[in-house]
């Protein structure tokens, strides 16, 4: 169970609060809220940007905010709102400079930066600087640097924001294709038909609490609907623990 505080003119404004839920190895699970609900806020802790104010955090039984450099290269994190890609910087440069922070060689890299540049259409612009580029196109450049160092687990923050229907196409079947390898998968979104197509599970928080932490099967089966849209609306009415 954690939860964080932020302070505001010393008020404690409660981003999360009595959050608990466990994950299992290679489970994609679909994080859903309003706006403000605290998606950014849990993703930002589990990935050891953010301490949480009380409780504690696990992978692999590994406490992350006590050891987080055990855990830290397991992990790929991508913030939608922040790219952190380097503006004169090809996309090749880039990842290759990402790569290295993850200590990979050179043959790792260039293998990496091969894969991923098919994976996600970027063939032609793989020499271009991404100071130039469309906001398609740099989130593309965004998760291929979120997945340079092959991690076991991977947080994305509203990946598909901002890109357009071939491009979230292919996220889609990078989800598939990472699900089968067997990584471990959290994402927020508000897109619900992306979520239903990629999820087995699902955590869903309204003001900073969670509603609903269970498979998208049982949800359906709970709510008697497998309209994701419609229980998302339903529950955030009740607000309450399921
Ligand atoms: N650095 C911060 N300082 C103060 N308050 C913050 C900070 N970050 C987030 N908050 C507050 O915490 C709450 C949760 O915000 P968070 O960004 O986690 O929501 P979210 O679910 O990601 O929303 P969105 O869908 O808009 O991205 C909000 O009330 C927000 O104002
Ligand atoms: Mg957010």
């Amino acid at each position: 169970m954690y939860q964080k505080f932020f302070q505001i003119r010393k008020k404690n404004i409660e981003a999360v609060k009595d959050i608990s839920f466990q994950i299992k190895k290679g489970d994609v699970v679909g994080l859903l809220g309003e706006n403000g609900a605290g998606k950014t806020t849990l993703l930002r802790m589990i990935s050891t940007i953010m301490q949480p104010s009380e409780g504690n955090i696990y992978i692999d039984g590994i406490n992350i905010h006590k050891e987080p450099m055990k855990i830290k290269g397991k992990i790929g994190v991508l913030f939608g709102s922040e790219t952190g890609l380097y503006d004169r910087l090809s996309t090749r440069e880039n990842l290759a400079y990402f790569a290295k922070l993850h200590g990979l060689s050179k043959h790792e890299t260039q293998t990496r930066i091969d894969y991923l540049s098919v994976r996600f259409g970027m063939k032609e612009y793989l020499d271009r600087r991404v100071g130039a580029f469309s906001k398609g196109m740099r989130q593309k450049v965004t998760i291929a640097r979120t997945l340079i160092h092959d991690p076991e687990i991977i947080l994305l923050d509203e990946p598909t924001t901002g890109l357009d229907i071939t491009s979230a196409n292919m996220f889609r079947e990078l989800i598939h294709q990472l699900r089968k390898e067997g990584k471990t998968i959290i994402f927020s979104s508000h897109i619900m038909e992306e979520v239903k197509q990629l999820c087995q599970s699902i955590v869903m928080i309204h003001r900073g609490q969670m509603i609903y932490n269970g498979t998208t099967e049982d949800l359906y089966k709970q709510e008697e609907s497998n309209d994701l849209n419609y229980i998302f609306m339903s529950l955030i009415v009740r607000g309450v623990h399921s």
